[in-house]
């Protein structure tokens, strides 16, 4: 255990997937600067993240999300006493570009440098701003692009994994129901908006998994999957043209009911099993993660089902950044961790 300094600063990279993050954290909750560069722009063309694009993007925002993120302190990187990069999980190339400068820029300076698990990092966005920390033992739910986990935190890096999803990621569920509706890309955002405008109503399957706290998303992606397929026969058939009508053609309505359909059914399954596992274990508190954790309907039926205060990470924070990473660094630290310049990313790293 190091008794670290209250205004201990930390330099945090994040170059998992496709935003450019650069963030210097104080004391592990105090946001000074939280700079992210989103890519969302360039990969949205191919319909998903583009790894080789991803890479050379990184490359060329490093060097002004760490300026503009140092800019925040009045004397640069004198007031630094840390860095800190994602190692993984991600993509192994995107992963790289952060490591590496954020290791140069350490080893340069003279700095302790950490390596921080990004999953790790998305809960502990839950420990950032002015408001009482997250209490322990607490269930926290993780969704993101990559990743749906439901954990046991018992203290600061004690977790138990309780479930993960077979199949689909949330994010990615989100993500690949909204391009079947001809919706954009992320997802999430589209179909929470498409889904605001629908009469409620329509229900889409829910796969419960009894007996075990794993998720699965797949089915209910096929549903939608075969209900549009369905009206784009329709559709056709009407129009007395030949061929198979696009996902362009479908009618708001229809696209705003299976927005709310496969919304509720993925926060009823999420919210049912965080709070069913926040009672068995005798949690003091919900912590929601990661970028679905942004979704409205989610946020607002945790809240109203959970037994526990719900805590909920400002929208900025569930989906990637680097304050986050600062965060989780500075319990590392606080731990007596620190990583040589031999440490390397793993794409695949778990919890
Ligand atoms: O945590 P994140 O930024 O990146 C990963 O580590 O994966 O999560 C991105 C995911 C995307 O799949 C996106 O569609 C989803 O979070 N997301 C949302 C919302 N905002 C972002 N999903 C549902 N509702 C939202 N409002
Ligand atoms: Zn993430």
């Amino acid at each position: 255990m190091n008794q670290l300094p209250a205004d201990f600063t930390i330099l945090a990279l994040e170059t998992s997937c496709d935003e450019t993050a650069a963030a210097v954290v104080r004391g592990g909750r105090t946001v000074i600067s939280n700079i992210v560069a989103s890519q969302m722009a360039t990969h949205e063309r191919y319909g998903g993240v583009v790894p080789e694009i991803a890479s050379r993007q990184h490359i060329l925002s490093l060097v002004p999300v760490v300026r503009a993120a140092l800019a925040a302190l009045p004397n640069g990187w004198a007031d630094v006493h840390a860095v800190a990069a994602t190692h993984g999980p991600g993509l192994s190339g995107a992963l790289l570009t952060g490591l590496n400068a954020a290791k140069a820029m350490a080893w340069q300076r003279g700095l302790p440098f950490v390596a921080v698990n990004h999953l790790e990092a998305h809960l502990y966005a839950g420990w950032l701003g002015d408001t009482p920390p997250p209490p322990f033992p607490l269930v926290a739910l993780l969704v993101s692009g990559g990743h749906t986990l439901l954990a046991l935190l018992r203290d600061h890096g004690q977790y138990e994994l309780l479930g993960q999803t077979r199949d689909d990621a949330a994010g990615e569920a989100f993500d690949k129901v909204a391009r079947i509706l001809g919706l954009g890309y992320p997802g999430g955002p589209a179909i929470q908006a498409a889904a605001a405008q629908a009469t409620p109503g329509g229900v889409l399957p829910r796969a419960w998994l009894r007996d075990s706290y794993d998720f699965s998303f797949s089915g209910l992606k096929t549903a939608v999957l075969h209900r549009v397929q369905d009206r784009l026969a329709q559709i056709s058939r009407l129009s007395g043209r030949k061929g198979v009508a696009e996902p362009s053609q479908l009618d708001a309505p229809f696209v705003a009911q299976m927005a709310y359909a496969f919304q509720e059914s993925v926060v009823d399954v999420l919210v049912t099993k965080t709070v069913d596992a926040a009672r068995r274990y005798k949690a003091q508190a919900i912590l929601l993660a990661g970028g679905v954790a942004a979704n409205r309907r989610l946020r607002e039926e945790m809240i109203r089902r959970a037994h526990v205060p719900v805590y909920l990470p400002a929208l900025d924070l569930c989906t990637d950044n680097a304050a986050m990473v600062a965060a989780a660094a500075f319990y590392r630290f606080h731990a007596g961790v620190q990583h040589g310049w031999d440490v390397d990313v793993t794409a695949n790293l778990p919890l």
